[in-house]
């Protein structure tokens, strides 16, 4: 070497980035298809010609009355279901031709989300360094990412990186993977994308399996993109929330409480109704560890601004109880599941995407600090610390 050889901490010191990561911009996405909550209970016993089976029905129709919901996305129709009838009894073999149709499906929806995520960053595509991809609903290798590498026209050097079946959490994981790559890489651009559809799980329902029952209820179709990077470079770029502090915790003992599997006739997951109370029972430990590592003690949960999971809306219920929070305090979750559904990981995006535009909506006020989380079989809590930026700073 010509000169004196840097040592490997001031080398380290320079491929960092200087600041945190933040989010940049946010695109999101749904299938076309879209059927009222109020009217998915005849939709659905219809579809699966399960019209007989009519106390379930009537419980799907209690839970969709009790869901918070008004309508969710689909990218299977009524035309997809009667091509493919084998998909409604999942004692059939029918995952081969669901993987094939989320092959190219789940890739699509994600470049619909990505491409608005990256119009509002301003930059190329190809300016993108790392690319995070999640979903529950595909299995193939290679995967999804590259597809939409391929879609978006990503240089064939991104780092490609796939969360597959992380649930309802596979978006906060993502977000959490994409700010230690920004944080440790110097200029690094990573685009987060998560792409969920319900065709992989989607079958009539059971007697023996109340779980197919409130899933149906629940899960809607979506997908949603971020772009994260360290140190903005302006006036191209903006940031929205600083990515402060990012952890992951696992409720003891509850395994079994939300698990999904693929079968041969599809995706078979199961929730249990103890899940808002497991939740409950644990949220404010996760928000003191996480806020207690930042040496930031006595937070006020009301003074924060919230970005929440709407895994149903007996979990917001339960978190908004447990932690007093005030009314309007969840609005943004709230509205999300209102108007998508539970869309699992992806819904944390939309979420995200909604408290901004809260936020610019009243002029860029509102509280300062807040934090974003999300859950999902373990059961896994994700907390992020998230710190707003005023529309005058970077
Ligand atoms: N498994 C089986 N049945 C369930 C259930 C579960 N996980 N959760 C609710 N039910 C049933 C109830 O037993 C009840 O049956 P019934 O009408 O025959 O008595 C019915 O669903 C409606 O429940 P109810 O208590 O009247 O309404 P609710 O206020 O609990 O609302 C949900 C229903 C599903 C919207 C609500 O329970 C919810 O949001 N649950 C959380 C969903 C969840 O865990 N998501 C995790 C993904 S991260």
């Amino acid at each position: 070497m010509g000169s004196a050889p840097a040592t490997v901490h001031e080398i380290r010191r320079t491929l960092r980035a200087d600041g945190p990561a933040t989010v940049l911009a946010i695109g999101t996405a749904n299938p076309t298809t879209c059927i009222p909550q109020d009217e998915y209970t005849d939709y659905y016993f219809r579809l699966t010609k399960s019209e007989h089976l009519t106390e379930l029905k009537d419980k799907l129709r209690r839970i969709c009355k009790r869901s918070g919901m008004e309508k969710r996305f689909f990218h299977h129709d009524e035309a997809l279901l009667s091509a493919n009838p084998d998909f409604a009894d999942r004692t059939l073999p029918s995952l081969d031709a669901r993987v094939e149709i989320a092959s190219a499906a789940v890739p699509e929806l994600a470049a619909a989300a990505a491409s608005k995520a990256i119009a509002e960053w301003g930059r190329p595509a190809t300016d993108i360094t790392h690319l995070v991809f999640s979903t529950y609903s595909g299995a193939r290798a290679p995967s999804a990412d590259l597809r939409l590498a391929s879609l978006l026209g990503l240089r064939a050097s991104v780092s490609r990186t796939v969360l597959s079946l992380h649930g309802c959490y596979g978006g906060a994981r993502s977000l959490q993977l994409a700010k230690e790559i920004a944080e440790n890489n110097r200029g690094a651009r990573v685009l987060v994308a998560c792409s969920d559809l319900t065709l992989i799980g989607f079958y009539g329902p059971e007697a023996g399996c109340l779980d197919t029952i409130v899933g149906q209820g629940l899960f809607g179709d979506g997908a949603g993109a971020v772009i994260v990077g360290a140190d903005p470079v302006g006036p191209t770029e903006r940031a929205i929330f600083e990515m402060v502090h990012a952890t992951q915790a696992t409720v003891p003992g509850t395994e079994d409480a939300i698990t999904m599997q693929l079968m041969k006739g599809g995706l078979d997951f199961h929730i249990s109704d103890q899940v808002p109370k497991l939740l409950g029972a644990s949220i404010e430990r996760c928000l003191l560890d996480a806020f207690g590592s930042l040496g930031m003690s006595g937070v006020k949960w009301n003074e924060l601004f919230w970005a929440l999971h709407p895994g149903g809306r007996a979990i917001l219920d339960r978190i908004e109880g447990v932690l007093g929070l005030e009314d309007g305090k969840l609005a943004a979750s709230r509205q999300v599941l209102r108007d998508y559904g539970n869309m699992s990981g992806v819904t944390v995006i939309f979420v995200l995407d909604e408290v901004r535009k809260r936020r610019a909506a009243q002029g860029g006020g509102g509280p300062e600090w807040g934090v974003m989380m999300a859950f999902g079989p373990g059961v896994t809590i994700e907390t992020m610390v998230l710190h707003a930026l005023q529309s005058n700073e970077t």
